[in-house]
């Protein structure tokens, strides 16, 4: 009897799942979906590195797009020019995907994931922070940052594990510029235990991501995963907490006030983002969660997503002789043989570097996928997307295609100095639309001015030449083995 109550209850659940169903994103192509989970169990425990190849070999079969069906719910993955542009440039539908809300405990809801009136009013107060003023003030700071590094290098005789001194130099670079606060090395503990913390949530993200009874958060923190998720978010809290407490510190005493830009009426007045938000404090516009939140969001996107896509550049670059050599002559050119420091001038002519960056971001763009929750009905081209349904915007997959980027897999920077007329969403590794990279030009400052002191400095090597990284995404694009290069002085 039991048995059969439940026969008919599975066969009606089947039923009404198969019959009462219908979407019309269905008419779009993608892997077999099953009667009730969609989807779900072909994906289901899947390494983050099997997923990450899983999801190439769909955009390479299925032409422009897919959709993946999760229990009920669709997910429509793009990956050609027309439909990012619809789905980008749209002025309502800027809700980030369900995966991201695995990250508020750490970000909460600061600008990487918020929205609406709070995204709106945020991006408004923080926007200025990355003014050109501001930034042309961040240009002493990032040129120090570059030279120690650049004598951190040379104390290095063999191959360098390339991201971990990068990403050392990237978030020395965004606390002192946006946070105010110089990070000190004798604490050095503290800034390696945050960037593994950072890994850690990454790969325990990308673990929950493929194991829907984990989804839930009251389950997930019952179980030994959720506490191992705890211990690394109060490393990265606790970093974070310190930024901000130290910067309060220094501003009563009056010690490093840095960044202030006023105008020649001495009207607009200009302040780095920590500051600004703890000027915003003080007339009670924002909290000191909300403080925690941009500055957990900013530290993390200012430094991991520059640091991974300079340790490619450095790879694509030492594996590429003849376009280190392009970068130094472009160097000798600006400089001559003056070891003065770049302005933002000297910036503004590396041309050639600036394409050399380009073409890494192509390849090896640090967010390679983004997601966004539809809260509005709208027309895809032909195809009609319900409210309610998922978008996956594959950057990495639209950067690959022989259509828009011939010989794709070539490492080739002089398609971005030919000025190509290309689709204006074919490339978007900051984004596009209303919710783009705020920290574009800071980032492209930072990394221009530190490849170019290295370029200047060394000659790369690679250690196996041809050599290429394993891909996986965690948070950011990186590589699932060390990157090593050499830099034999010039
Ligand atoms: C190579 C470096 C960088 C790349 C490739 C990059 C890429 C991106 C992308 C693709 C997005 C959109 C994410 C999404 O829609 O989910 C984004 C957003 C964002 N980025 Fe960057 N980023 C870089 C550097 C930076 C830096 C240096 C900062 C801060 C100083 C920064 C701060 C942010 C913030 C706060 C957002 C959210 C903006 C919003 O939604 O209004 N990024 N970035």
């Amino acid at each position: 009897m039991f048995w059969s109550v439940v026969l008919v209850l599975v066969l009606v659940f089947v039923a009404w799942d198969v019959l009462g169903d219908q979407n019309p994103l269905d008419v779009v192509p993608g892997p077999p979906r099953r009667p009730i989970f969609g989807c779900v169990l072909g994906h289901m425990m899947m390494s983050p590195r099997t997923l990450f190849l899983k999801l190439r070999e769909y955009a390479e079969k299925y032409e422009d797009r897919y959709v993946l069906k999760l229990f009920r719910r669709r997910v429509v993955y793009i990956y050609n020019p027309s439909d990012i542009e619809v789905v980008l440039s749209h002025s309502k539908n800027i809700d980030k995907a369900r995966p991201y809300k695995f990250l508020i405990p750490w970000l909460g809801t600061g600008l990487l994931i918020s929205t609406g009136s709070k995204w709106f009013t945020r991006r408004k107060i923080l926007t200025p922070t990355f003014h050109f003023n501001i930034l042309k003030n961040f240009a002493t700071v990032i040129e120090e940052k570059s030279r120690n590094l650049v004598s951190r290098l040379k104390q290095h005789q063999n191959e360098v594990d390339v991201f971990s001194v990068i990403s050392d130099f990237t978030l020395d670079t965004i606390c002192e510029t946006a946070m105010g606060i110089q990070l000190d090395h004798d604490k050095s503990k503290a800034t390696v235990e945050y960037k593994s913390a950072i890994h850690e949530i990454g790969r325990l993200i990308m673990e929950r991501l493929t194991r829907f009874w984990l989804h839930n958060d009251f389950v997930y923190m019952m179980l030994p995963v959720g506490q191992q998720f705890n211990k690394a978010l109060n490393k990265v809290l606790s970093f974070a907490d310190n930024v901000i407490s130290e910067r309060k510190k220094q501003k009563i005493t009056g010690e490093n006030s840095i960044a202030i830009d006023e105008d020649n009426f001495g009207k607009k007045r200009r302040v780095a983002l920590l500051d600004l938000l703890l000027e915003v404090e003080s007339k009670g516009e924002i909290n000191l969660e909300g403080i925690r939140e941009e500055v957990n969001t900013f530290m993390f996107e200012g430094h991991d997503t520059t640091a991974t896509a300079l340790t490619f550049g450095l790879m694509l670059i030492a594996d590429h002789n003849e376009v280190q050599e392009q970068i130094y002559e472009e160097c000798q050119r600006i400089f001559g043989d003056s070891d003065r420091i770049a302005s933002m001038a000297d910036l503004a002519e590396m041309k050639y570097l600036e394409a050399v960056l380009k073409e890494t971001l192509r390849l090896y763009p640090s967010v390679p996928y983004m997601g966004r929750e539809t809260t509005e009905d709208f027309m895809m081209g032909d195809i009609f997307v319900k409210r309610g349904s998922g978008i996956g915007i594959h950057s990495y997959d639209l950067h690959r295609r022989e259509d828009l980027f011939p010989e794709p897999e070539k490492f080739k920077p002089e398609r971005f100095l030919n000025d190509e007329s290309r689709h204006p969403y074919a490339y978007i590794p900051f984004s596009a639309g209303p919710r783009n990279c705020i920290g574009q030009r800071f980032a492209m400052q930072e990394m221009k001015c530190v490849l170019s002191e290295i370029c200047r400095n060394f000659k790369l090597e690679p250690k196996q030449k041809g050599w290429r990284p394993q891909l996986v995404l965690n948070l950011v694009l990186r590589s699932i083995d060390p990157i090593y290069v050499k830099f034999v002085p010039r």
